[in-house]
């Protein structure tokens, strides 16, 4: 395990190094000098960042009192998280996620309009360019899963429908994998349609199970490391836009799920948890389904208009 513990050194016998009284104004002076580097930045903005970035991040270091040993892990724990990025796979998001940093960002961003749906993590498995459906169609696309009827309305705050919006939704299959985490290239459970005249949505998915976020990689060496686990409770990923509106990106929960109190990237909100409904050999909403298993999950979303915020 190459992640270690911040300040682990601090319960030992105390070293030569360790001892020693920290030189205040030697580290100051390096801090100092590397914020004067960014003086002639000519965006006041990344000027704002570099600083605070470079004043946070020095902080830290000499918080814990960094060992140069500690900071090579730090950049081979990083090192390993380009190599294992790709197309496919990216580590950066993960770390961002199960750090807190992607749920902060949401929380820094998207203001908490009453009355409308909640925001939550964008996570690593979207993908441009998924299939249409039309209102009612299926998007499974053949994934593994129980049958799963998702419909709602898509609604301005004053509860008026927004007809046409745009969803795009996507999920994981039965066995907690994304089709993009399979090496053949398919696409399954994942598509997008677009909402009714009166802002009604209606579509067939396969019923969301909790899997665990990919963890073969450093980010699951650092989940391990700190005795936390990779699991996400059961959901269903939304992206919904429409003109005039502030997209929203969202899940809706399966109420009941074991990890709704210990999902690995914090993203769940309780006003996202939605029961869902089993039925067996009882005609659908559609009147498709009459032999087997299917389930139904109901949530409306409400979109807060573009005005509102920052
Ligand atoms: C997801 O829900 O797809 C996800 C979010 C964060 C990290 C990994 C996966
Ligand atoms: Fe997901």
């Amino acid at each position: 395990m190459s992640v270690e513990e911040p300040g682990g050194d601090r319960e030992r016998e105390p070293d030569g190094d360790r001892e020693q009284e920290p030189d205040v104004d030697r580290e100051q002076a390096v801090t100092d000098e590397v914020l004067a580097s960014f003086a002639k930045t000519a965006d006041p903005r990344l000027h704002q960042i570099m600083d605070s970035l470079v004043l946070h991040l020095h902080a830290f270091a000499r918080d814990v009192r960094l060992s140069q040993q500690e900071w090579d892990a730090g950049i081979d724990f990083l090192t390993r998280a380009g190599h294992i990025t790709d197309d496919r796979r990216q580590e950066f998001i993960l770390l961002s996620d199960v750090l807190g940093l992607s749920m902060l960002t949401v929380a820094i961003n998207e203001p908490k309009t009453p009355g409308t749906t909640e925001a939550t993590v964008f996570g690593p498995f979207f993908v441009d360019g998924a299939p249409e459906i039309p209102l009612g169609g299926d998007l499974a696309h053949g994934a593994a899963g129980t049958p799963c009827y998702v419909s709602g309305q898509v609604l301005a705050p004053d509860g008026s429908p927004i007809p046409g919006a745009r969803l795009d939704i996507w999920g994981a299959d039965e066995d907690g994998f994304y089709d993009v985490q399979y090496p053949d290239g398919h696409t399954a459970a994942r598509g997008w349609l677009r909402a009714g005249d009166h802002g009604e949505y209606r579509f067939w998915t396969v019923l969301p199970t909790p899997y665990p976020i990919p963890h073969d990689g450093p980010v699951g060496d650092l989940l391990t490391a700190t005795a936390r686990g990779p699991m996400r409770p059961a959901h269903l990923h939304f992206k919904v836009t429409a003109p005039g509106y502030r997209t929203l990106i969202t899940h809706i929960f399966v109420a009941g799920d074991p990890y709704l109190g210990n999902d690995a990237v914090f993203g769940v909100k309780a006003s996202l948890v939605v029961e869902v409904g089993h039925y067996r050999d009882t005609p659908a909403p559609d009147g498709s389904h009459g032999a087997g298993a299917w389930t139904r999950m109901g949530f409306d979303l409400v979109l807060a208009p573009e005005e509102i915020g920052f």
